[in-house]
């Protein structure tokens, strides 16, 4: 990656409609990731912005009874105000109906159409108004729009307009995809984007004529037509950067570092967006990142389908580091992920009411009773503290690691186990004994350590909750705001005599209602959490260590649909299994081939380990694990005791 920048785009989200979970989420993720770039001091521009064209936004206005102007204007509010709320630190916010845009776009089509790369035909097909994509006879399913979410019915057309000679650069586009594999990521959607490249790319439809839809930018050499969305939309990443109206400004920001999108909007991206740079002869982004979709049950959470969470309300009730926290830890990049209240209580509840809320709570309570509201010094370092103090610093680096590699979730998990190495290591010192039993210096080196540790935490998990962290810094006797991130690892940094003051509870305990069904299940799994961890050691199952709650979080269980069993050549244990988990395909190897027949299994519904590192199992791969049941030969598979959809979580 170019290291003397760090440049960061969302995509721009219609005004059709207000903001949901999906959109807070690409919107937070950047931020974090611009946050911990500006951290370890690189100049970092972070953009995010609203697509105001064409119809989609035309039809909400016209449903409300106002201008698609009025609509973009009441709309972006709601956008703006969500990122305000959300603490977005974006650096520019870009609308394309205001004319640093529409100039920039209307430069662009020009030099395009004076250098034949525009050209204007007859056009005959068909068309989807919702998902504003031409078709021909042979794209349609069943004589409807093939889109997987969509399947509406669609128009036929027969109406003049320009197309951009994007099939000219197919060739080249596979090349390049091929030849810079962090083009597009992750890998599988790199291969997405290939796989559609295999069909023969046709030219890009680039105008709308007036009569049908003149709610877009005029094509500067025909007053008849407007310019199709996408054209418009695409470029915003260019004209925010100054392209066509500061030079210096544009060299120093462009190409950018990542476009971060969901997966939805990939081939526009990675297929027209590439050749429409190509043919304008600017360089190509470093990263396109395509993240998963949020789920409600088996579908994606989305305007269209009514399902969406109101992140506005979700905050009001549980809080906007809390919140950004969840959405983090619980999706791991790529992939799909489920949104519950529940599970977001859950892990609330766990890593940071429990864990961490908790922790800093005792040390705080002890440094008030025993030190004078003020950090202790500490004294000799044994083995436990060189193991904490390692523990600690080498998360740094892990953290560091995962943001560059796309893996937040992952330096997450690394953090939430330093939190748990400082409550092992308070179990095992017993610092309320000490202190009851007089032994300061002890009860100093404990404490000590334990606030230079929060000191780390705070500081790493900064980018994430940024308002959460300021207040921990501010309990610690440290400065609020940005952590010092160069002096992040020295350690030592903590001034003895400090003094120390927690205003409040930083993660106070979610109490679920006993009485709701819900909250049954989730009272009991409280008890559970808080038997835990008072239980003895000899209750463990014995020679099995017990793990904390947190431990077992880690592993993604779900259900999955055996679409298709096949053997594995040459291997006689091994099955090819493709499953489905929720919208989500996938190929699993199991060693289940002298239990099972292939034929018995296809339309089970099975358990499998989701969020598994992929493998090669006798060079096939292999992504999950199945869960059966086995002793010597004999082997039964997990199954579902009635109906369930696939890609259910299983706990
Ligand atoms: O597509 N899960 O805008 P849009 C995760 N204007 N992310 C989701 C999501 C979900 N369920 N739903 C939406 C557009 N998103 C165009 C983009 S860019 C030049 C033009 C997020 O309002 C995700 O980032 O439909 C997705 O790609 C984006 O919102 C789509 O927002
Ligand atoms: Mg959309």
């Amino acid at each position: 990656m170019d290291n003397s920048k760090f440049y960061i785009t969302t995509p721009i989200y219609y005004v059709n409609d207000q903001p949901h979970i999906g959109h807070a989420y690409t919107t937070i993720l950047a931020d974090v990731l611009a946050c911990y770039h500006r951290l370890i001091g690189k100049p970092t521009l972070f953009l995010t912005g609203t697509d105001e064209h064409g119809q989609k936004v035309a039809q909400a206005a016209s449903k409300n009874g106002i201008t698609p102007q009025q609509q973009a204007d009441m709309t972006v509010v709601r956008f703006q105000d969500l990122w305000k709320k959300l603490e977005i630190s974006n650096d520019d916010f870009i609308r394309t109906t205001e004319s640093r845009h529409k100039e920039v776009v209307q430069k662009i089509l020009q030099d395009l159409f004076d250098r034949d790369e525009i050209y204007k035909a007859e056009y005959d097909g068909w068309y989807c108004v919702t998902c504003e994509r031409f078709y021909t006879e042979k794209d349609l399913d069943d004589g409807k729009c093939p889109e997987p979410e969509c399947g509406r019915e669609v128009d036929r057309i027969r109406e003049s307009n320009y197309f951009f000679r994007m099939s000219k650069y197919q060739e080249w586009l596979i090349d390049y995809i091929n030849n810079n594999p962090k083009f597009i990521q992750p890998d599988y959607r790199r291969n997405e984007t290939l796989g559609f490249l295999r069909k023969e790319l046709t030219d890009l439809c680039i105008s709308r004529p007036k009569s049908r839809l003149d709610w877009g930018i005029d094509l500067p050499f025909d007053d008849d037509f407007v310019t199709y969305v996408w054209f418009d939309a695409l470029v915003n990443y260019i004209s925010a950067a100054g392209y066509l109206s500061d030079d210096e400004k544009f060299k120093k920001w462009w190409p950018a570092s990542y476009h971060l999108i969901g997966k939805d909007i990939l081939t526009t991206h990675t297929v027209y967006w590439p050749t429409m740079l190509k043919a304008m002869g600017l360089d190509m982004p470093e990263t396109i990142f395509a993240h998963g979709w949020w789920l409600v049950g088996r579908n994606k959470m989305s305007k269209s389908s009514g399902n969406v969470v109101n992140p506005m309300e979700f905050i009001d009730q549980y809080g906007v580091d809390q919140f950004r926290y969840f959405l983090m830890a619980e999706m791991t990049l790529g992939q799909d992920a489920s949104f519950t209240e529940d599970a977001f209580i859950r892990r609330y509840n766990a890593e940071l009411a429990n864990d961490l809320g908790n922790m800093l709570s005792r040390l705080m309570k002890m440094i008030d009773t025993h030190c004078d509201g003020r950090i202790p010094a500490s004294s000799t370092e044994g083995e436990d503290e060189v193991q904490l103090k390692n523990v600690a610093i080498d998360a740094i680096a892990k953290m560091v690691d995962c943001v560059e590699n796309m893996r937040i979730d992952q330096g997450l998990v690394a953090l939430a186990g330093v939190v748990r190495e400082v409550n092992r290591y308070f179990e095992k010192k017993q610092p309320w004994t000490l202190g009851k039993e007089g032994k300061y210096e002890e009860l100093g080196t404990v404490l000590y350590y334990a606030a230079e540790v929060l000191r780390i935490i705070s500081g790493m998990l900064y980018p994430v909750m940024p308002a959460k962290m300021s207040e921990l810094r501010l309990a610690l006797g440290l400065k609020a705001g940005d952590p010092d991130y160069k002096n992040l690892k020295n350690w030592g940094e903590t001034v003895v005599g400090t003094k120390v003051d927690l205003k409040e509870t930083l993660f106070p305990r979610i109490n679920v209602k006993k009485d709701s069904n819900k909250g049954g299940n989730q009272q009991k799994l409280q008890n559970k959490t808080q038997k835990q961890s008072s239980k003895t050691k000899k209750d463990a199952a014995e020679g099995i260590a017990q793990i904390e709650y947190t431990d077992f979080t880690k592993v993604e269980l779900r259900t999955a649909k055996i679409i298709e069993a096949k053997k594995v050549e040459g291997a006689d244990k091994l099955l090819r299994l493709q499953v489905e988990l929720g919208e989500e395909k996938r190929q699993l190897v199991a060693g289940i081939a002298l239990n099972y027949k292939p034929e018995e299994l296809p339309g089970k519904m099975i358990v499998v380990v989701a969020n598994l590192k992929p493998a090669k199992i006798r060079g096939v791969e292999s992504n999950g694990m199945i869960l059966a049941a086995g002793s010597g030969n004999l082997l039964r598979l997990v199954t579902i005791d009635g109906e369930l959809p696939s890609g259910t979580v299983v706990r």
